[in-house]
């Protein structure tokens, strides 16, 4: 293959990682599909202008000039592109989450195997150097068997990002556990090497949310200019307040975890800042980040003994590209996969099983915080 023909499905917002693939002289973005002429025209101006362009995706995987199709449209849409697109032979990148029901998942995973063709999730933080480093700690035993995980996610941009669009409705999104929280709950999957079996949570709506109309913009709102969370100059415009908001802005999950590690993922969608803080504890030392210092810690037990080596810090580099520097990896993990056949970071079981622990959890949390059990893949 000279270079791989990629069709973006959902061409702005995030399809505008496909800028990498631009960039990378080893693929060229060819098509796009989209519902919204604007974004459209932005696709066409900042990122392919001489892409051929739809509003039908049925007519995008007819085409037979193209090897891969990346899906990066919300979240709601992705089940049913993703089986399309493999069912016509195509590679898929999909973004997290994979599908918003365990049920899809499952579904585009036995499309994926059926199909031949290769797919792959769009968890772009098995590719930042914060939590690859972690990875590598982990991996070299120096703390030890892991047994404890705890994770705080304080997302200090949830009104811009979750509660002013589509984002804000179980409908759209089963809940903000697995649209935010996927990723978290993977980089424990990964880093620790096992999956999760059973959850219990608890989660509330507590600031979002309302009885303001649902049609409601920060454009024309009265209260434009008091309410703490007007954009009226973002293209995120819907009132946080209104009366269709479902979604929880703070949860809490325990997950009892293969190997007898106990895992707990917080997030909460009010805070003022913005910050994913990891803790690993393993049977001979702890691990921990702070996104905000850009430094990890290892802490070793004293032992008293030879084995006591050295608590240690991490200095992370800084990396060029969005995410962290993550997205330009992903996009060449995506091409490298397809050109080379390379096994990528980020798999679509993987993709599932953070699906299912955000689906588990946001049941156990909306049912009286009962304990669920997480179903092994319906191949
Ligand atoms: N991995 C990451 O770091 C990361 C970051 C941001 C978003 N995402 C994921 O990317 C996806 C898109 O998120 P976003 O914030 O860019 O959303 P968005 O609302 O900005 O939409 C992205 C694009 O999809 C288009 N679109 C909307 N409905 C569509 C439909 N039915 N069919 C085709 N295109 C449609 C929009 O017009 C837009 O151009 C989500 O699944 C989200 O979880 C991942």
């Amino acid at each position: 293959m000279d270079k791989v023909r990629i069709g973006v499905i959902g061409v702005w917002g995030r399809g505008a990682i496909a800028r990498n693939w631009q960039a990378s002289g080893r693929a060229e973005v060819v098509a796009g599909m989209d519902v919204c002429d604007r974004n459209i025209a932005i696709f066409k101006r900042e990122v392919a202008p001489d892409a051929w362009v739809t509003k039908d995706y049925r007519e995008l995987l007819a085409r037979e000039d193209l090897d891969a199709i990346a899906i990066t449209s919300p979240d709601y849409t992705h089940e049913e592109y993703a089986v399309a697109a493999l069912e016509a032979g195509k590679h898929v990148f999909c973004e997290k989450p994979l599908a918003i029901t365990i049920e899809g998942c499952d579904r585009i995973l036995r499309a994926w195997q059926a199909s031949g063709k290769r797919l792959m999730v769009g968890f772009n933080m098995r590719y930042m150097n914060m939590f690859r480093t972690m990875k590598e700690i982990v991996d070299s035993g120096v703390i030890g068997e892991i047994k404890a995980v705890w994770v705080r996610h304080f997302v200090g941009h949830g009104g811009d990002y979750y509660y002013h669009d589509w984002h804000g409705t179980r409908e759209n999104t089963t809940g903000l556990l697995l649209q935010k929280g996927s990723h978290d709950i993977d980089v424990v999957h990964w880093i620790t090497g096992r999956y999760t079996k059973r959850v219990v949570a608890m989660g509330s709506l507590d600031y979002f949310g309302g009885d303001k109309p649902n049609d409601l913009t920060c454009v024309e709102c009265p209260e434009q200019k008091t309410c703490f969370e007007a954009q009226p100059n973002s293209t995120r415009i819907q009132c946080a307040f209104r009366q269709e908001i479902d979604v929880e802005d703070h949860s809490l999950v325990l997950m009892d975890m293969e190997g007898g590690i106990k895992a707990s993922y917080l997030q909460c969608h009010y805070t003022p800042d913005y910050h994913r803080n990891y803790t690993f504890i393993g049977t001979e030392g702890r691990l921990e980040n702070s996104e905000p210092d850009g430094k990890v810690w290892v802490k070793t037990r004293a032992s008293g003994t030879w084995r006591q080596l050295a608590d240690r810090t991490y200095e992370i580099k800084k990396a060029h590209g969005t995410h962290s520097g993550a997205d330009p990896v992903i996009c060449n993990d995506f091409l490298d996969m397809i050109i080379d056949g390379k096994e990528p970071l980020a798999t679509p079981e993987a993709g599932r099983m953070s699906v299912a622990v955000g689906c588990a959890a946001s049941e156990s949390l909306r049912n009286g915080n009962k304990p669920v059990d997480i179903p092994p893949i319906a191949w």
